[in-house]
């Protein structure tokens, strides 16, 4: 069976099993800062777990995109040495949401491995959880499988939890022997153990638990089923290889690779781990990239910016030195596209980006070696043996420079490697780049999970109107939750629903007053923490307290050119897809009442033409005047409609769908207007770069559009005024301007030159006499070698026949030219002279009989330098 027959067996088994088939989400997890990457298939599920929120079906399946590269589940170091070790993989799995349990999920996983797959009952394992009776006693009814193949392990093995914390709970695993050969053939060889005989290749978790930050168990509001299965794993199983990358799954990559390295997979050792470790990051890559992230130095671009430089460092040993895996990105596309369509769409974007990406890096990795070089020549001038773990790292970081590089230059040279150093600096680069993505939620105060469990979510009536009557739920100050909120005092306070937009989806936060007979306080700003609504206020007059009723008004000016900018970015984002290709997907943006950033996914410098045609585009969907409309419609029937779906973000099951005319479509929560005439006016302001492949656009619409003009409009009579002449005319007089300053600057060079021309005729008095030879030894005002060449030329042509010897000082550095005529040349070599002189100034130098060159670094010791070159041509001429 090949990899596409058991990916569609699979959900085809557990949709006429009353599943509903969900679509893997993106591999960046949709709202879960705990976590970098989705790496199970439970993940967009989480808070239907937790019973947060609510499906419309109560089973479910899914064959979902998973990316492990560190921390609690796989090394990346591993990856490409073993059988089994990905980075990116497909996980089966299918769902109960407190819908069946135990019994169900065993009989499903046993029909379908046996009937549908057909896998021998003999060659099946199951385990279980140390303390699980009941899945023993289940296993054995439905099974049938004897008393000593359904095995006990603790919780290492069979107790499963998504990270530190979560849901989590009991597990049972099905493992198929591979049989004695296969393994590691010690006696005590049984299932648990790490060889490869006894194969994992399904985990079905009873989840009953959630683990809290403390780590402790809370039991879930309903015991559920999570399962995971392998899809290479499976393949491999079905397909009787003995390594994942030996699949189907992974033929087309391979065949890709041994094309363009000229090497055969699985040759030698060596070349079976570069060929395992390109595929698996290539498709990693190109699967992160086509949700949207980009090499970056920290959070998950930089995991895929280690993957694709490991990548390219396996590509070394395979003699791939230059960009290789972006053409690998079509052979991955092929493979997997049509099951992930989301890689057709990005294959232009990734592919270009990830050769960026590749060019940097070989020109990082030659920049590197020279800096090794010079770090190693200056140890050995200290005579240190040992390589400071702080230089390997510098190198890795800043160079992304691969340390085993360095270990196979340094100790070939004889040098030690400081890798404890080494591995000290990684560990606090881990944390930073840790720090960068788990967001400020960690250190919310107790108070504040408490209420997001005591109170429901907070409903937002902002869509509807600009203000509410609303009952305040709860006040807290400093930590704690406190009964009333005096003048002067600034709290954060929940109230019972709110029209205050929160800060999200890019869009700033609403701001306004919450009112009431006797009171007053100003909304500063406006947050979402978990289910609830945080409003952080100032009291201005009265007493606020838990219980009463207020009028919560949101400020309408703010909140309406906000507005413009959010249905501005839209058409911007559309707008940019027309100009410039559908690989053009929104990055991040920031949406505020005065401006508009929006960043996006493109690979080079928008042309000034591009530019004009996106504003051009976006002004023309204005004037249309086209309506804004608001549609609340199912995910399926939003991708459907042909939605951009943003990754990043998370979707219920009931989307929010924007609709402008036939010109855009876009998921999106914001606040709009509701004609796009009322943006007026919109005009690019700014265009740069944010990282490789990520342009940044600023722009503006109605009012501070107009503003911006009128600035343009200022500076232009402030440059006529200091011009004196009309605004028209500040071409004309610059160009007059600038013709003029050229006339006097060659005027200034020209005296110049007849100045030095006088220096240099002065100098030319002083010529010595050696043996009969003419010696010219000067300090003359050059200000750079090629200078201090044509005064030597000069010299000499005016001797004729004799030794030119000439010095300047710049920045602190002495430079030295010496030239000798060709019919003295044999015998008083311009080199022989440099290297006698040079050392008088602490440099060195050389060069050919007729010309040489040196530098020096004391210059004070300058005056020394025509005593030792008249002896030495005495020397030499005698
Ligand atoms: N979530 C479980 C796993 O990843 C099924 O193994």
């Amino acid at each position: 069976m090949k990899g596409r027959e058991i990916r569609k067996a699979f959900l085809d088994y557990f949709a006429q099993n009353g599943h509903e088939i969900v679509p893997s989400s993106s591999l960046v997890p949709a709202d879960d800062p705990t976590l970098l990457f989705t790496n199970a298939g439970m993940v967009q599920f989480k808070r239907v777990f937790l019973g947060e929120e609510e499906r419309p079906y109560k089973r479910a399946a899914s064959c979902q995109k998973c990316m492990r590269a560190g921390g609690k589940h796989n090394d990346l170091e591993n990856v490409g040495y073993t059988a089994r070790h990905h980075t990116f993989f497909e996980m089966l799995g299918n769902f109960s949401f407190g819908d069946y349990f135990k019994a169900e999920a065993i009989a499903y996983a046993w029909e379908f491995l046996t009937k549908v797959l057909g896998l021998p009952k003999e060659r099946l394992y199951a385990t279980v959880f140390r303390e699980d009776d009941e899945a023993e006693e289940l296993w054995r009814k439905i099974s049938g499988l004897p008393a000593e193949r359904i095995v006990r392990l603790g919780e290492k093995d069979n107790f499963w939890a998504m990270g530190d914390t979560g849901p989590c709970g009991p597990c049972s695993e099905i493992i198929y022997d591979q049989g004695p050969e296969v393994g590691c053939g010690r006696p005590e060889c049984a299932p648990g153990c790490d060889c490869d005989r006894f194969l994992e290749i399904w985990n079905l978790v009873f989840m009953q638990y959630e683990r809290d930050e403390s780590g402790n168990l809370q039991p879930l509001p309903k015991p559920s089923i999570d399962t995971g299965m392998g899809l290479e794993r499976i393949a491999s199983v079905m397909q009787g290889v003995q390594s994942n990358y030996d699949t189907d799954l992974f033929a087309g990559i391979m065949q890709g690779i041994a094309e363009l390295s000229g090497k055969e997979y699985r040759e030698s050792p060596e070349v079976t781990a570069a060929f395992r470790v390109i595929a698996d990051h290539v498709r990693a890559a190109t699967f992160l990239m086509a949700d949207g992230v980009v090499p970056s130095n920290e959070g998950r671009g930089y995991v895929l910016r280690r993957i694709i430089r490991r990548a390219e460092r396996f590509g070394r040993t395979l003699g791939l030195t230059e960009p290789f895996l972006f053409r690998l990105v079509a052979t991955v596309v092929a493979e997997f596209g049509d099951f992930y369509p989301e890689l057709k769409r990005a294959q232009g974007a990734v592919e270009k980006i990830l050769q960026i990406e590749e060019e940097r890096f070989l020109e990082t990795l030659a920049r590197g070696l020279e800096i090794l070089e010079e770090e190693l020549k200056s140890l050995s001038e200290k005579g240190a043996k040992r390589i400071p773990g702080e230089v390997i790292f510098r190198l890795y970081d800043t160079y992304g420079f691969p340390y085993d590089i360095v270990r196979d230059i340094g100790l070939s040279r004889g040098f030690e490697l400081d890798m404890e150093g080494f591995e000290r600096e990684l560990a606090q680069a881990r944390e930073r780049s840790r720090k960068s993505w788990k967001g400020g939620l960690t250190k919310a105060p107790e108070v504040l999970k408490d209420l997001t469990e005591r109170l429901s979510e907070t409903p937002f009536v902002g869509y509807e109107g600009l203000s509410a009557k609303a009952e305040v739920l709860a006040l807290i100050k400093e930590d704690q939750e406190i009964p009333e909120a005096h003048a002067g005092e600034k709290v954060l306070a929940v109230f019972s629903r709110t029209p205050f937009y929160p800060e999200g989806g890019g869009q700033v936060s609403d701001t306004g007053l919450a009112l009431a007979p006797g009171f007053k306080a100003e909304v500063k700003d406006v947050r979402r923490f978990g289910n609830l609504i945080l409003h952080e206020l100032e009291v201005v007059e009265g007493t606020l307290r838990k219980g009463m009723e207020v009028d919560l008004e949101v400020l309408s000016e703010r909140r309406l050119a906000t507005a413009r900018h959010h249905t501005a970015t839209h058409l911007l984002h559309a707008a940019l897809r027309k100009v410039l290709g559908e690989h053009v997907r929104q990055a991040g943006s920031l949406v505020a009442p005065d401006r508009l950033r929006f960043d996006f996914t493109h690979f080079e410098p928008l042309t000034l033409e591009e530019i004009r045609s996106v504003e051009e585009l976006v002004n023309a969907k204005i004037r249309e005047n086209l309506p804004v409309e608001v549609k609340m419609v199912s995910f399926k029937e939003a991708l459907s409609m042909g939605a951009m779906a943003l990754f990043g973000e998370k979707y219920g099951e009931r989307v929010r769908v924007i609709k402008i005319g036939d010109f855009s479509l876009e998921l999106c929560g914001g606040t709009h207007v509701s004609r796009t005439g009322d943006l007026g006016f919109f005009k690019i302001v700014a265009e740069g770069s944010v990282s490789a492949g990520v342009r940044r656009i600023e722009a503006l619409v109605g009012e501070p559009a107009l503003k911006w003009v009128f600035s343009l409009e200022d500076e232009r009579f402030k440059l006529a005024g200091l011009l004196k002449c009309s605004p028209s005319e500040i071409e004309h007089r610059v160009s007059g301007l600038l013709a003029r300053i050229k006339t006097l600057e060659e005027e200034i060079s020209r005296l110049k030159r007849g100045e030095v021309r006088k220096t240099l005729e002065e100098k030319l008095q002083e010529v010595s006499e050696v043996s009969g030879v003419k010696v010219i030894c000067a300090e003359v005002p050059a200000r750079d070698a090629s200078e201090l060449r044509e005064m030597g030329d000069f010299f000499r042509d005016k001797l004729g026949s004799g030794v030119v010897f000439l010095y300047a000082v710049n920045d602190g550095k002495v430079q030295m030219v010496a030239m000798v005529t060709k019919d003295l040349a044999k015998k008083i070599p311009a080199g022989k002279l440099m290297q006698a002189v040079a050392p008088v100034v602490d440099g060195r130098g050389g060069g050919r009989p007729e010309m040489a060159q040196g530098g020096g670094t004391r210059p004070e010791a300058a005056s020394g330098i025509k005593e030792v070159l008249l002896e030495k041509v005495k020397e030499l001429v005698s």
